[in-house]
């Protein structure tokens, strides 16, 4: 199949084309991204009516692109079906990726399939892998992001069970806030693993919150503020928060922040005796977090998988693949009139 992907959810207008003859079968044709990250970046945040206006104005120059990186020159003759991200994310955001995805399915008589942009996530670990992914189920998918932290267990294709997630920010947000306290700008993540990398993790130490409870939910609010007692404490004591302070703190608040993703996903991957263990989502490129977890899975004689780094912020090539699986289940709700807008959408 040619499946056409959209991707519109949050800051990133994204289209791609990808040929799926099987699950290890997968030519990603085309994957354009155009990201809005400098000009939300002025407000320390994604503004949810300035990411629609700037959909808007390059969903159809990015469309473009992508049909001619994909040599794609008969739409009607050569795609198959079109995938558009239905939920979760930014309701005015959504909207246009949906609303030009129903033009597009109406205009050229194709089917169109809603699609979960946390599946897509999840499916980015199939995406132009080194080896086939094969024999993986059941997994364990640890989905770390700007609006999640999930623990999702998946007993095979569209098969999902949420197991754990945040009772408050998710860890993409954590980052970007204690960031916004250094002074480091948006998007966090990026800027605090940066400057972690000449920090001293032990100089701070910094809680990791919820480590020791029973359940497999994180809780990111307490290791945000105790960040913000500490820069208070520091400065009431006169001290100088210069360069050297700042990386100690990012390192510490990264090594607290993924320590308890990693024990807490090591844990209910033996509780739920899963064979393989899957990371994704945008804070999925940070190193340190990939790097600790891929050694305790094969500590633990567990397989791990974790994305390219280039599929693991927001693309439409995942969007395309999840539509694939969505449609392979529900062919019949493939149809523009029946796709609409579900901005909370869940596993
Ligand atoms: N190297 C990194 N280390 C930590 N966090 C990172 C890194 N790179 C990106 N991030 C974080 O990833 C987040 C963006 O991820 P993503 O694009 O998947 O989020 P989103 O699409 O806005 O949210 P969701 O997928 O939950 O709807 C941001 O919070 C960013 O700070
Ligand atoms: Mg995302």
């Amino acid at each position: 199949m040619t499946i056409l992907g959209i991707e519109t959810s949050c800051d990133e207008t994204a289209v791609a084309v990808l040929d799926i003859k099987n699950p290890n079968n997968i030519t990603v044709r085309a994957n354009i991204v155009s990201s809005q990250v400098k000009l939300h970046a002025k407000f320390g945040g994604v503004v949810p009516s300035l990411a629609a206006r700037e959909h808007t104005k390059n969903i159809r120059r990015v469309f473009d692109l992508a049909l001619k990186t994909a040599g794609i020159r008969d739409f009607k003759k050569e795609v198959d079906l079109i995938a558009v991200t239905h939920g979760p994310g930014l309701g005015p955001a959504l909207l246009i990726g949906i609303a030009f995805a129903k033009s597009v399915a109406m205009i050229y008589n194709k089917p169109l399939i809603g699609t979960n942009h946390m599946e897509g996530h999840v499916y980015s670990n199939w995406i132009e892998q080194e080896e086939p992914v094969k024999n993986i189920f059941p997994a364990l998918n640890l989905i770390v992001s700007g609006g999640h932290t999930e623990l999702v267990l998946m007993n095979d294709f569209n098969k999902y069970r949420l197991v754990g997630e945040t009772m408050d920010d998710a860890i993409g947000e954590a980052f970007d806030k204690v960031a916004r306290l250094l002074g480091l700008g948006y998007p966090g993540g990026p800027a605090i693993s940066k400057i972690a990398i000449g920090g001293d993790s032990a100089r701070f130490p910094l809680p990791s919150p919820m480590l020791k409870s029973k359940n497999f939910d994180f809780s990111y609010s307490g290791l945000k503020t105790a960040v913000l007692y500490l820069l208070r404490d520091l400065k009431e004591k006169g001290a100088e928060l210069d360069e050297q302070t700042k990386a100690d703190i990012a390192a510490s608040f990264q090594h607290a922040a993924t320590e308890v993703l990693v024990q807490k996903t090591i844990r209910a991957a033996k509780e739920f005796e899963v064979r393989t263990i899957l990371l994704s989502g945008g804070v999925s490129a940070n190193k340190l977090l990939r790097e600790r977890l891929e050694k305790a899975a094969h500590d633990n004689d567990l397989k791990y998988l974790q994305p390219k780094m280039m599929y693991t912020t927001d693309n439409a090539a995942m969007i395309a693949l999840a539509g694939y699986f969505a449609y392979r289940k529900n062919k019949k709700t493939a149809v523009w009139r029946s796709v609409d807008m579900h901005a909370n959408l869940g596993f």
